[in-house]
């Protein structure tokens, strides 16, 4: 019934020509009284929709070995799907083989974070303090022998990393001299997935990794700040399941709900790559989807010597695993030129739009600890205009 109720509110929403995505953002935001999940995509499920179609991949692109490499599974055992009206959207139900997330968890929250790549906490601290975050943050404790909460650790605070190309917020720009090298390991992740998805000869230079709480949100956006829009954004996700709204090139597009379990990649291409998306809500991961728990570090042990992948310690996975009890980490990976393209002399004319939002992607209100701004991920207000 609410189902139908929503359908026939985006119906006339669209005739009327409002802001149906924000509206529809809004309602799986809502707390109180919680909204009705029912019609969200659960690609994990295998519940035949009339909403999932067929994806194809191109198994011979990636051997079984460079796959598992990287922590994947051979490509012919991926689960992946496509969505009807979405073409260029792929979703692959996490393809990683059993033992090597924790690999990929332990790099997005303890090597990733590390210098020269860029924080929202350099916003505001001295690239000193901002130098060891995983050690200053896990030799500290979050509670008091009193029980009163100590000051939030770094590790806690993190809500954005920028890689290779440093995405800069307030121009929304890349530009040539804010660049360090992009990590090799993520760089031949996305390379064997963009294969296997179509698209050879990808080139990961610009990653945006986001820290979630239960209470995150991310605003409405499009991801059109990158120069070549014909190379795929792809996305992984980590933790706790996110609710994905896929929407169209125009707000009064009704978006598409679904899920992103832990482990899951979507692939964001051709008339897809320029698409507006959101996260408007965290939801505790399903039973299953956590076995992360378990597999700790125990799993890597089987791995071959050659791969990328490597053993995590019992002491660190201790950290990445109590991380993403609670919490949800994406990462972003985007080629931002074409073939022999260059940045031009003012990049200001390729930028990340938010169209019709006061607070927009990244682009909070000042960060109350720093006055500066912050992820929009950062508080579960910050997107509620
Ligand atoms: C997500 O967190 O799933 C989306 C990230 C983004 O759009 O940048």
């Amino acid at each position: 019934m609410v189902c139908y109720v929503m359908a026939k509110m985006a119906s006339s929403m669209v005739e009327s020509g409002e802001d149906v995505f924000r509206k529809i953002f809004k309602i799986y935001k809502r707390r109180n009284p919680p909204p009705d999940f029912s019609d969200v995509i659960d690609f994990s499920k295998g519940v035949p929709s009339d909403k999932i179609v067929a994806a194809k991949l191109d198994p011979a692109a990636v051997s079984d070995v460079e796959a598992a490499r990287v922590g994947l599974q051979p490509v012919r055992d991926w689960k992946v799907f496509g969505l009807r009206g979405y073409p260029g959207f792929i979703f692959i139900s996490n393809p990683f083989l059993p033992g090597s997330q924790p690999f990929w968890v332990r790099q997005c929250l303890k090597t990733y974070p590390q210098k020269p790549n860029v924080c929202n906490l350099d916003m505001h601290m001295s690239p000193s303090d901002t130098q060891d975050i995983w050690d200053k943050s896990v030799h500290g404790n979050s509670f008091t022998p009193s029980g009163k909460r100590e000051p939030k650790t770094l590790l806690e605070r993190l809500r954005w990393v920028t890689l290779g190309y440093h995405y800069n917020w307030d121009t929304k720009t890349y530009c040539a001299n804010h660049y360090t090298p992009f990590p090799a390991d993520l760089h031949l992740l996305s390379v064997q997935i963009t294969a296997a998805c179509g698209f050879p000869g990808f080139n990961a230079e610009a990653g945006i990794l986001n820290y979630y709480r239960s209470d995150s949100s991310l605003g409405i956006h499009v991801d059109e700040s990158e120069l070549d829009h014909s190379r795929p954004l792809l996305s992984f996700s980590f933790g706790q399941s996110a609710i994905f709204l896929l929407g169209g090139i125009h707000r009064q597009d009704p978006p598409t709900a679904m899920y992103m379990h832990n482990g899951d990649m979507m692939v964001m291409s051709g008339q897809s790559r320029l698409l507006y998306h959101a996260v408007p809500r965290i939801v505790p991961a399903p039973q299953g989807h956590t076995a992360l728990e378990m597999e700790g570090c125990s799993l890597a042990s089987s791995l071959q010597d050659r791969t990328v992948v490597k053993l995590v310690s019992e002491e660190d996975w201790a950290v990445c695993s109590r991380y993403i009890q609670s919490s949800r980490v994406n990462l972003t990976v985007r080629q931002v030129l074409g073939p022999g393209q260059r940045f031009p002399e003012t990049p200001s004319s390729h930028q990340r739009t938010n169209a019709g939002w006061t607070v927009g992607y990244h682009d909070g209100p000042a960060d109350g600890e720093n006055g500066k701004r912050r992820s929009s991920c950062d508080s579960g207000d910050t997107v509620d205009t």
